[in-house]
């Protein structure tokens, strides 16, 4: 069966040369409303498209789902969509009543959508790699950390690797030397933005150590700094930090480097200065 690639304008930078068969074409009406034209010929081809949903979450999410249901009705046989950093990932649990469980209500939306799988990088609610079936969707879910590890490992003689809370473990844990910290978060802040605060205790020895903190996604930077700050304070020889995806919101690149990260990297699963790890390396052949 034939297969065609297909790439949005906020992914052409995955390919070197992007041609006029591989662009999906997003305009959007004065109102602000999506425009999606696919030109490429599709019918009877697997259809594979990457498409970052983040920045601008909510309006890239509404592209893809035009791209999904258009492809779908033009006769694609098979949509697969790539979408590097999955947004609305982190609700994945309700903790009042009444609260969206926005996780499923996305990945409901995508399969509906047409989209037959869904390739990701350390999703959020997954929680180890693998596939899997979520709110009817099928998902491969691709770690990082192997490539992240690797960066360090090549500049560090063994290092101590941590990771900053139960759920980011899996990321760390085949590794020699390695600990998990203790994350507590409180409840939900006040206003109109929804946090909730963490807490991080390390129970583990990294005095005079070359420490490297993996998480899955630095967003706030509250987590990673937390981290940071308690390595610091038990003495720790050098702190460096790796996630799969960096929002690095309020600041927060800079602000984990003055707290005294020798180095942050991150994936190209959202575009930053801090970029290092290339999500492309790690599809083996499934392009
Ligand atoms: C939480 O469970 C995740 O693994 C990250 O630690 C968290 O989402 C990072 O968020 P922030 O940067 O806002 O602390």
């Amino acid at each position: 069966m034939e297969h065609l690639l297909l790439l949005t304008p906020n992914s052409y930078d995955f390919m070197s040369k992007p041609t006029s068969r591989s662009k999906i074409i997003i305009k959007q009406f004065p109102d602000g409303e999506n425009y999606v034209r696919i030109p490429a010929q599709f019918h009877g081809k697997a259809v594979t498209v990457i498409h970052r949903c983040y920045p601008g979450q909510d309006r890239s999410l509404i592209q893809l789902l035009l791209i999904l249901r258009t492809l779908k009705e033009g006769g694609a046989s098979r949509v697969r969509a790539i979408v590097p950093y999955l947004p609305y990932a982190r609700q994945d649990k309700l903790f009042l009543k009444g609260e969206a469980l926005s996780s499923k209500i996305i990945c409901n939306l995508l399969v509906k959508s047409g989209c037959d799988e869904l390739i990701t990088f350390d999703c959020h609610f997954l929680k180890k790699e693998g596939t899997f079936n979520y709110g009817g969707l099928r998902i491969r879910n691709i770690s990082l950390s192997k490539k992240i590890l690797s960066h360090f490992k090549k500049r560090l003689y063994s290092p101590k690797i941590i990771s900053p809370d139960e759920g980011a473990s899996y990321l760390v844990a085949k590794e020699a030397d390695w600990g998990v910290m203790q994350k507590m978060r409180g409840t939900y802040s006040k206003g109109k933005t929804i946090y909730r605060k963490p807490k991080v205790e390390v129970r583990f020895d990294v005095k005079g150590k070359d420490v490297v903190i993996i998480d899955d996604m630095i967003s706030t930077g509250s987590t990673m700094l937390k981290a940071v700050a308690a390595c610091k304070k038990l003495g720790a020889n050098s702190i460096r930090c790796g996630a799969s995806h960096g929002l690095f919101l309020h600041g927060s690149l800079k602000r984990l480097k003055r707290a005294g990260a020798k180095e942050v990297i991150v994936s190209n699963s959202i575009k930053s200065t801090a970029s290092k790890i290339n999500i492309l390396d790690s599809l083996g052949g499934m392009l």
